[in-house]
Formats: C-alpha cells, structure tokens, sequence
C-alpha cells in the first residue's frame, strides 16, 4: 500500500468506529473565508479569548501552509516541536489497527477527549492553546491533499468534547471544505470575507453549503473595514444571503497588526482598547452563548 492508501485506510478505520450519540458537552466552530480575508488571525485571536474565558481550546490548523501555530506564539524556530497528523501514520495505524491482521489498537478502545488526542499528536502552545496541524508545505504543491485532510476530519471527529471544551479549526483558502464530512459536528461557521468582491462571493457561496449541510449557526465578519461603504458593499453584494447569517460582526482595518505578525498574542496587552479586539471579543462571547446554547 502506498502512503496515501495507508493514511485513507487510517481515516476510514477511525471513521467507522466514531459513534457519535450526537450530545457533546463543548461545541465545535469552523472559520472559513477566501485566502487572506483574516480567517488565521481571527482563529488565534479567538482561541485566546477563549483560553482567558476557561476553556480548554483545541485549535486545528486544517492549512497545509500551517500558519496558525506561529500566530498561536510558537516560535519559528521551534516549530520541529509541531508533527503534522499525517507524520504520525505509523503510530496511528498501529494503535487503530489499520494494518492488515492487526486488532484494534488501544486509541479505539478509549473514549478519546481533547487531551488523549493532543498528547499523542498535538502541541500546547505558549498560552495554553491546544493545537493540532494537519500537514505540511512540501506536499501542498502537489494538489488535493485529500487523505490527509481525511484523517484530521477523522481524528477531529473522533474527539468527545466535554463541557467547557472548544473546538475551533482553521480551514484552507475556499469553500470545498464544507462539502466534506468535516462540518458535521459543527453547529457554527464564521465566515469571513473583507470588501473586495471575490472575497464576499466565496462568503456567499459558502453560506448557501452551510446552510445546506445544516449548520445552525452561521456568522458573517466583515474584516478589514475601512467606511461604511465597505460594509454597504459587502451586505449589498451579499443580497438575499445576508438573511442566512445569525449575527454580523465588523473588524475594522487595523495597520498595527502588521507589528503582530506572525504572533499576535502580545496584541492582547492593549487591554483590548483597540477596536478590533472589542469586536473579537463580541465575536467569542456570541459563540460561547450560542455554543452553550446547544449541546453538541
Ligand atoms: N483587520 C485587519 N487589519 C489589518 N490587517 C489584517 C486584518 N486582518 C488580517 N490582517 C492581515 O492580513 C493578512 C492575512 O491574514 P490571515 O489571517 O493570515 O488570513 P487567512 O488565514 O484567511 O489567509 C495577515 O498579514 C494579517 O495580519
Ligand atoms: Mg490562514
């Protein structure tokens, strides 16, 4: 078997012995958006606010450019410390059992929680944030990362959240990851788009597949503001869509995240007096309310 037989044959074992009864006690967010419209910051940013709420947070980088470690605050250098999912496939594959004449590992046998998952194959980050990444940049030129991205759907979904846990993923640039098996067991989407035109018809066609799939909960965030024109323009694009979003947020443009880049944890020393962050803030505090909400 080739390597990507091996990790779809991983995935599919996982897969099949997920029984979800459907009640979890945490919830579970997907942030998705055209590339660059802010869909990392906006997960870092979240996942800190949701670490100083008392949560215990699973950030998952679905990004094959994995960027959402360093904005998490591990530094560059350290950034051997982060093993991609997919690395792990020998360890995975011996403890699911997905080699032939192999029984089940022990993994299947646990009830796994955000914790068995992230000492196995994630990493915490400086504040606290759990993390797990999904693959790496050499393989991203190749095209469809597809088995990979199987097995995180996998893995994700394997996890039982419990009260007070969260999971928020950070998706890849389009719309196709909805589609997928991945945004079941999501009962919210942030979609973020900013003023520019093929910005806001990836949000649009993205709302219509989340509503499809079932999501409940879908919020729009319009990033990059800088008028209320751009924000007329948004909502005027979006049309009839706008109806789809339960909530509407409006990040204004801020220059001084550039300073942040790639970490923006220190950002949150300004006591949340810059606009930006109140909104963010707003932002965590709907999706805790709603999260709480609804079960699972
Ligand atoms: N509100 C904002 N004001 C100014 N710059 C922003 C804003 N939001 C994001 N950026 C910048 O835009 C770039 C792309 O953001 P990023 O979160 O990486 O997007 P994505 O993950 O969707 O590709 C980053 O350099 C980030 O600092
Ligand atoms: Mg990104």
């Amino acid at each position: 078997m080739n390597r990507r037989d091996r990790i779809k044959a991983v995935a599919d074992k996982i897969k099949q012995s997920t029984k979800r009864d459907g009640d979890e006690g945490g919830f579970r967010v997907v942030v998705t958006g055209k590339g660059g419209a802010g869909k990392t910051t906006t997960v870092a940013m979240l996942s800190y606010l949701f670490v100083q709420a008392g949560f215990n947070v699973l950030a998952v980088d679905e990004d094959p450019q994995m960027n959402l470690p360093y904005a998490l605050g591990i530094p560059p250098g350290e950034s051997d410390r982060i093993v991609p999912l997919s690395r792990n496939l020998d360890y995975i594959e011996e403890k699911v059992g997905a080699r032939p004449g192999e029984g089940w590992g022990l993994m299947l046998t646990l009830n796994p929680d955000v914790s068995d998952v992230v000492d196995r194959f994630g990493v915490r980050t400086p504040v606290g944030v759990n993390l797990l990444v999904m693959g790496t940049v050499v393989q991203a030129a190749t095209g469809c990362l597809c088995p990979e991205n199987a097995l995180l759907d996998a893995v994700v979904r394997y996890i039982n959240l419990r009260k007070g846990e969260v999971i928020l993923m950070d998706t890849q640039a389009g719309v196709e990851h909805f589609g997928r098996a991945l945004a079941k067991g999501f009962k919210q989407a942030v979609l973020i788009t900013d003023p520019t035109f093929n910005s806001i018809k990836v949000v649009k066609h993205s709302a219509h597949l989340a509503k499809e799939i079932g999501i409940p909960y879908i919020h729009l965030l319009i990033n990059r503001v800088r008028s209320e024109r751009d924000i007329q323009k948004v909502k005027d694009t979006l049309g009839e869509t706008l109806s789809l979003f339960s909530d509407v947020f409006e990040l204004p443009y801020e220059e001084r995240l550039l300073e942040y880049e790639p970490n923006i944890i220190p950002m949150f020393s300004h006591d949340e007096r810059w606009p930006l962050l109140r909104e963010v803030r707003r932002l965590q505090e709907t999706l805790q309310r709603y999260g709480e909400l609804t079960p699972g």
